[in-house]
Protein backbone atom coordinates (compact mmCIF):
# COMPACT_ATOMS: atom_id res chain seq x y z
CA UNK A 1 0.00 0.00 0.00
CA UNK A 2 1.03 3.67 -0.79
CA UNK A 3 1.20 5.58 2.30
CA UNK A 4 -0.09 9.53 2.08
CA UNK A 5 2.42 12.44 1.01
CA UNK A 6 3.53 14.33 4.28
CA UNK A 7 5.12 17.63 4.07
CA UNK A 8 7.54 19.82 6.82
CA UNK A 9 9.09 22.95 6.79
CA UNK A 10 12.42 23.36 8.79
CA UNK A 11 15.09 26.28 9.30
CA UNK A 12 18.73 26.44 9.10
CA UNK A 13 20.47 27.66 12.12
CA UNK A 14 23.51 29.69 13.19
CA UNK A 15 25.88 28.06 15.68
CA UNK A 16 26.98 30.59 18.36
CA UNK A 17 28.62 27.62 20.42
CA UNK A 18 30.26 25.29 17.17
CA UNK A 19 29.80 21.43 17.22
CA UNK A 20 33.82 20.75 15.32
CA UNK A 21 34.25 16.45 15.89
CA UNK A 22 32.48 13.57 16.70
CA UNK A 23 32.65 10.81 19.14
CA UNK A 24 31.36 9.11 16.63
CA UNK A 25 30.80 9.47 13.16
CA UNK A 26 28.61 6.89 11.99
CA UNK A 27 25.78 8.13 14.19
CA UNK A 28 26.98 11.61 14.67
CA UNK A 29 27.55 12.06 18.59
CA UNK A 30 29.80 15.60 18.85
CA UNK A 31 32.45 16.08 21.31
CA UNK A 32 30.85 18.50 22.25
CA UNK A 33 27.76 20.04 23.31
CA UNK A 34 26.80 23.86 20.58
CA UNK A 35 24.58 26.11 20.90
CA UNK A 36 22.74 28.00 18.24
CA UNK A 37 19.66 30.39 16.97
CA UNK A 38 17.26 29.20 14.05
CA UNK A 39 17.31 31.69 11.48
CA UNK A 40 13.15 32.40 10.67
CA UNK A 41 13.49 33.90 7.07
CA UNK A 42 15.41 31.15 5.62
CA UNK A 43 13.81 27.60 4.91
CA UNK A 44 13.49 24.28 4.00
CA UNK A 45 10.30 22.77 2.53
CA UNK A 46 10.35 18.84 2.01
CA UNK A 47 7.28 16.56 0.98
CA UNK A 48 8.23 12.81 1.39
CA UNK A 49 5.70 10.29 -0.19
CA UNK A 50 6.29 6.27 0.32
CA UNK A 51 5.27 4.46 -2.91
CA UNK A 52 5.20 0.50 -3.10
CA UNK A 53 6.14 1.39 -7.07
CA UNK A 54 9.36 2.72 -7.07
CA UNK A 55 12.49 0.88 -7.47
CA UNK A 56 14.87 3.37 -5.84
CA UNK A 57 14.24 6.93 -3.90
CA UNK A 58 13.61 9.72 -6.21
CA UNK A 59 15.14 13.24 -5.25
CA UNK A 60 14.01 16.88 -6.50
CA UNK A 61 15.73 19.84 -5.17
CA UNK A 62 14.76 22.69 -6.30
CA UNK A 63 13.19 21.74 -9.05
CA UNK A 64 16.02 19.96 -10.33
CA UNK A 65 16.93 16.11 -9.72
CA UNK A 66 19.29 15.89 -7.28
CA UNK A 67 23.38 14.78 -8.03
CA UNK A 68 24.36 11.31 -7.02
CA UNK A 69 25.72 12.38 -4.47
CA UNK A 70 23.19 13.93 -2.71
CA UNK A 71 20.07 11.47 -3.39
CA UNK A 72 22.95 8.57 -1.30
CA UNK A 73 23.11 10.64 1.38
CA UNK A 74 19.60 10.95 1.73
CA UNK A 75 18.00 7.36 0.55
CA UNK A 76 20.76 6.39 3.35
CA UNK A 77 18.69 8.54 5.46
CA UNK A 78 15.98 7.37 4.76
CA UNK A 79 17.42 3.29 5.39
CA UNK A 80 17.30 4.47 8.85
CA UNK A 81 13.29 5.25 9.08
CA UNK A 82 12.42 2.42 6.39
CA UNK A 83 13.87 0.43 9.47
CA UNK A 84 10.87 1.07 11.70
CA UNK A 85 8.43 0.31 8.53
CA UNK A 86 6.80 -2.84 8.24
CA UNK A 87 6.43 -2.58 4.06
CA UNK A 88 10.19 -0.94 3.00
CA UNK A 89 9.02 1.60 0.29
CA UNK A 90 10.92 4.01 -1.59
CA UNK A 91 10.00 7.60 -1.79
CA UNK A 92 9.67 10.12 -3.93
CA UNK A 93 11.14 13.21 -2.19
CA UNK A 94 10.67 16.78 -3.08
CA UNK A 95 12.61 19.92 -1.88
CA UNK A 96 12.36 23.82 -2.38
CA UNK A 97 14.54 26.04 -0.40
CA UNK A 98 13.76 29.95 -0.25
CA UNK A 99 17.11 31.01 -0.34
CA UNK A 100 19.88 30.22 -3.93
CA UNK A 101 21.37 27.37 -2.78
CA UNK A 102 24.44 28.18 -4.74
CA UNK A 103 24.53 30.99 -2.35
CA UNK A 104 27.06 30.22 0.00
CA UNK A 105 24.59 29.85 3.38
CA UNK A 106 24.41 25.81 5.04
CA UNK A 107 21.43 24.33 3.83
CA UNK A 108 21.96 20.68 4.98
CA UNK A 109 20.25 21.51 8.62
CA UNK A 110 17.27 22.57 7.74
CA UNK A 111 17.32 20.09 5.05
CA UNK A 112 17.58 16.70 7.16
CA UNK A 113 15.14 19.30 10.25
CA UNK A 114 12.41 19.13 7.31
CA UNK A 115 13.41 15.75 5.98
CA UNK A 116 12.91 13.93 9.30
CA UNK A 117 9.44 15.45 9.92
CA UNK A 118 8.47 14.51 6.47
CA UNK A 119 9.50 10.99 6.29
CA UNK A 120 8.73 9.76 9.95
CA UNK A 121 5.02 11.47 9.48
CA UNK A 122 4.72 9.82 5.93
CA UNK A 123 6.10 6.28 7.27
CA UNK A 124 3.36 6.53 10.29
CA UNK A 125 5.75 7.02 12.99
CA UNK A 126 4.55 9.60 15.72
CA UNK A 127 8.06 11.10 17.19
CA UNK A 128 7.77 13.72 20.12
CA UNK A 129 10.84 16.46 19.32
CA UNK A 130 13.37 14.58 21.36
CA UNK A 131 13.32 11.31 19.43
CA UNK A 132 12.82 13.79 15.61
CA UNK A 133 15.97 15.85 17.13
CA UNK A 134 17.72 12.20 17.17
CA UNK A 135 16.44 11.24 13.53
CA UNK A 136 17.38 14.40 11.84
CA UNK A 137 20.54 14.22 13.71
CA UNK A 138 21.73 11.39 11.85
CA UNK A 139 21.42 13.23 8.57
CA UNK A 140 23.75 16.28 9.33
CA UNK A 141 24.65 16.78 13.08
CA UNK A 142 23.34 20.62 13.25
CA UNK A 143 20.16 19.03 12.07
CA UNK A 144 19.28 17.99 15.48
CA UNK A 145 19.37 22.07 16.37
CA UNK A 146 16.46 22.57 13.71
CA UNK A 147 13.86 20.68 15.37
CA UNK A 148 13.27 22.83 18.82
CA UNK A 149 12.14 26.27 18.36
CA UNK A 150 14.03 29.80 19.26
CA UNK A 151 17.42 29.86 20.65
CA UNK A 152 18.77 25.98 20.89
CA UNK A 153 21.12 23.80 23.00
CA UNK A 154 22.61 20.44 21.52
CA UNK A 155 22.79 17.95 24.67
CA UNK A 156 25.74 16.06 23.24
CA UNK A 157 25.22 12.55 25.10
CA UNK A 158 27.75 9.41 24.78
CA UNK A 159 24.98 7.58 22.23
CA UNK A 160 22.07 8.08 20.03
CA UNK A 161 19.80 7.75 23.26
CA UNK A 162 21.11 10.87 24.38
CA UNK A 163 21.96 12.91 21.74
CA UNK A 164 19.32 15.45 21.16
CA UNK A 165 18.74 19.02 21.19
CA UNK A 166 16.24 21.20 23.32
CA UNK A 167 15.10 24.83 23.08
CA UNK A 168 15.99 27.33 26.47
CA UNK A 169 14.48 30.48 25.03
CA UNK A 170 11.59 30.89 22.09
CA UNK A 171 12.24 32.60 19.29
CA UNK A 172 10.94 36.32 20.53
CA UNK A 173 13.11 36.00 23.64
CA UNK A 174 15.68 38.56 21.81
CA UNK A 175 15.16 40.21 18.90
CA UNK A 176 18.80 39.20 17.38
CA UNK A 177 19.54 39.33 13.98
CA UNK A 178 21.85 37.64 11.79
CA UNK A 179 23.29 39.29 8.53
CA UNK A 180 24.87 36.69 6.53
CA UNK A 181 27.35 38.61 3.95
CA UNK A 182 28.29 36.64 1.26
CA UNK A 183 31.55 36.78 0.31
CA UNK A 184 31.89 33.69 -2.50
CA UNK A 185 28.66 31.92 -3.51
CA UNK A 186 30.90 28.63 -4.63
CA UNK A 187 30.93 24.94 -3.20
CA UNK A 188 33.07 24.76 -0.45
CA UNK A 189 35.66 22.12 -1.08
CA UNK A 190 36.10 20.03 2.26
CA UNK A 191 32.12 19.64 3.37
CA UNK A 192 31.58 19.40 7.28
CA UNK A 193 31.59 15.88 7.20
CA UNK A 194 34.85 15.38 6.27
CA UNK A 195 36.15 17.78 8.65
CA UNK A 196 34.54 16.71 11.31
CA UNK A 197 36.62 13.77 10.59
CA UNK A 198 39.59 15.42 11.09
CA UNK A 199 39.22 17.46 13.81
CA UNK A 200 40.77 15.02 16.31
CA UNK A 201 44.47 15.47 14.18
CA UNK A 202 44.36 18.70 15.46
CA UNK A 203 46.70 19.07 18.91
CA UNK A 204 44.27 22.22 19.52
CA UNK A 205 41.12 19.83 19.35
CA UNK A 206 41.20 19.03 23.06
CA UNK A 207 41.90 22.44 24.60
CA UNK A 208 38.68 23.73 22.72
CA UNK A 209 36.85 20.97 23.48
CA UNK A 210 37.68 20.81 27.31
CA UNK A 211 36.90 24.49 27.53
CA UNK A 212 33.71 23.90 25.93
CA UNK A 213 30.86 24.00 29.22
CA UNK A 214 32.60 27.19 30.10
CA UNK A 215 31.74 29.11 26.49
CA UNK A 216 28.57 27.50 26.66
CA UNK A 217 27.30 28.37 29.85
CA UNK A 218 28.68 32.54 29.43
CA UNK A 219 26.64 31.91 25.89
CA UNK A 220 23.70 30.79 27.10
CA UNK A 221 23.90 33.14 30.09
CA UNK A 222 24.94 35.97 27.85
CA UNK A 223 21.29 35.22 25.40
CA UNK A 224 18.95 34.58 28.69
CA UNK A 225 20.33 38.28 30.18
CA UNK A 226 20.50 40.08 26.50
CA UNK A 227 24.15 40.90 27.67
CA UNK A 228 25.25 41.58 24.11
CA UNK A 229 29.20 42.75 25.05
CA UNK A 230 29.12 39.25 26.99
CA UNK A 231 27.80 37.67 23.69
CA UNK A 232 29.61 39.42 21.11
CA UNK A 233 33.43 38.21 23.46
CA UNK A 234 32.32 34.56 23.44
CA UNK A 235 30.87 33.94 20.13
CA UNK A 236 33.82 35.60 18.68
CA UNK A 237 36.09 33.10 20.77
CA UNK A 238 34.09 30.49 19.75
CA UNK A 239 33.90 30.74 16.14
CA UNK A 240 37.64 31.78 16.40
CA UNK A 241 38.90 28.47 18.26
CA UNK A 242 36.77 26.48 15.72
CA UNK A 243 39.08 27.61 12.93
CA UNK A 244 42.15 27.66 15.08
CA UNK A 245 41.37 23.98 15.31
CA UNK A 246 40.80 23.63 11.58
CA UNK A 247 43.87 25.65 10.32
CA UNK A 248 45.50 22.94 12.44
CA UNK A 249 44.18 19.83 11.50
CA UNK A 250 46.09 17.37 9.11
CA UNK A 251 45.28 18.10 6.29
CA UNK A 252 44.46 21.83 6.93
CA UNK A 253 41.43 23.43 6.70
CA UNK A 254 41.55 27.31 5.85
CA UNK A 255 37.61 28.20 4.90
CA UNK A 256 38.61 31.96 5.19
CA UNK A 257 39.28 34.60 2.21
CA UNK A 258 41.02 37.72 2.32
CA UNK A 259 37.60 39.08 1.97
CA UNK A 260 37.02 37.25 5.04
CA UNK A 261 39.22 38.40 7.18
CA UNK A 262 38.39 42.07 6.11
CA UNK A 263 35.29 41.57 7.53
CA UNK A 264 36.34 40.42 10.78
CA UNK A 265 38.83 43.22 10.76
CA UNK A 266 35.60 45.53 10.09
CA UNK A 267 33.30 44.17 12.70
CA UNK A 268 36.20 44.41 15.73
CA UNK A 269 36.74 48.52 14.27
CA UNK A 270 32.44 48.73 14.53
CA UNK A 271 32.57 47.16 17.69
CA UNK A 272 35.37 49.63 19.08
CA UNK A 273 33.88 52.61 17.91
CA UNK A 274 30.27 51.81 20.14
CA UNK A 275 28.33 49.73 17.16
CA UNK A 276 27.37 46.42 18.91
CA UNK A 277 28.05 43.78 16.27
CA UNK A 278 29.88 40.59 16.13
CA UNK A 279 30.84 37.65 13.92
CA UNK A 280 30.69 34.06 13.84
CA UNK A 281 31.85 31.76 10.88
CA UNK A 282 31.05 28.28 9.83
CA UNK A 283 33.06 25.79 7.81
CA UNK A 284 33.11 28.52 4.54
CA UNK A 285 34.16 31.58 3.92
CA UNK A 286 31.06 33.70 4.25
CA UNK A 287 30.34 35.49 7.61
CA UNK A 288 27.87 36.03 9.67
CA UNK A 289 27.27 39.09 11.70
CA UNK A 290 25.25 39.58 14.30
CA UNK A 291 23.62 42.26 16.13
CA UNK A 292 20.39 43.58 17.56
CA UNK A 293 17.45 44.55 16.19
CA UNK A 294 17.95 48.22 16.82
CA UNK A 295 20.89 47.95 15.01
CA UNK A 296 20.41 46.54 11.95
CA UNK A 297 20.28 49.56 9.39
CA UNK A 298 23.97 51.00 10.50
CA UNK A 299 25.32 47.54 10.20
CA UNK A 300 24.05 46.94 6.95
CA UNK A 301 25.03 50.49 5.78
CA UNK A 302 28.05 49.15 6.73
CA UNK A 303 27.87 46.46 4.83
CA UNK A 304 26.46 47.55 1.62
CA UNK A 305 29.67 50.08 1.48
CA UNK A 306 32.34 46.63 1.00
CA UNK A 307 32.92 45.98 -2.43
CA UNK A 308 33.76 42.40 -1.13
CA UNK A 309 30.38 41.72 0.09
CA UNK A 310 28.27 40.27 -2.95
CA UNK A 311 24.89 39.91 -1.21
CA UNK A 312 23.26 40.14 2.35
CA UNK A 313 20.50 37.97 3.87
CA UNK A 314 19.08 38.77 7.04
CA UNK A 315 17.07 36.75 9.39
CA UNK A 316 15.47 36.68 12.85
CA UNK A 317 15.13 34.31 15.45
CA UNK A 318 13.06 31.48 14.48
CA UNK A 319 10.40 28.58 15.66
CA UNK A 320 10.88 24.47 15.00
CA UNK A 321 10.10 22.34 12.44
CA UNK A 322 6.40 22.34 11.60
CA UNK A 323 4.18 19.61 9.60
CA UNK A 324 2.69 21.35 7.14
O1 LIG B 1 25.95 19.54 10.75
P1 LIG B 1 27.20 19.62 9.99
O2 LIG B 1 27.87 18.29 9.86
O3 LIG B 1 27.01 20.30 8.65
O4 LIG B 1 28.27 20.48 10.83
C1 LIG B 1 28.09 21.84 11.11
C2 LIG B 1 29.38 22.45 11.47
C3 LIG B 1 29.39 23.96 11.68
O5 LIG B 1 28.41 24.59 10.90
C4 LIG B 1 30.75 24.49 11.24
C5 LIG B 1 29.22 24.32 13.16
C6 LIG B 1 27.83 24.19 13.72
O6 LIG B 1 27.75 23.90 14.92
O7 LIG B 1 26.84 24.40 13.01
Amino acid sequence: MTSPAATAVAHPNIAFIKYWGNRDDALRIPMNASLSMNLAALSTTTSVEFRCDLQQDDLLIDGQSAAPAALQRVSAFLDIVRERMPEKQHAIIISRNNFPMGAGIASSASAFAALAAAASHAAGLDLDETALSRLARRGSGSACRSIPAGFVEWLPGREDENSYAVSFAPAGHWHLVDLIAVVNRTHKEVGSTAGHALAATSPLQSARVTDCPRRLALCRQAILEKDFAAFAAIVELDSDMMHAVMQTSTPPLLYWEAATVELMHKVRTWRSQGLPVCYTIDAGPNVHILCQQQDVTQVEGQLQQMAAVQAVYRSGAGGGVQLV
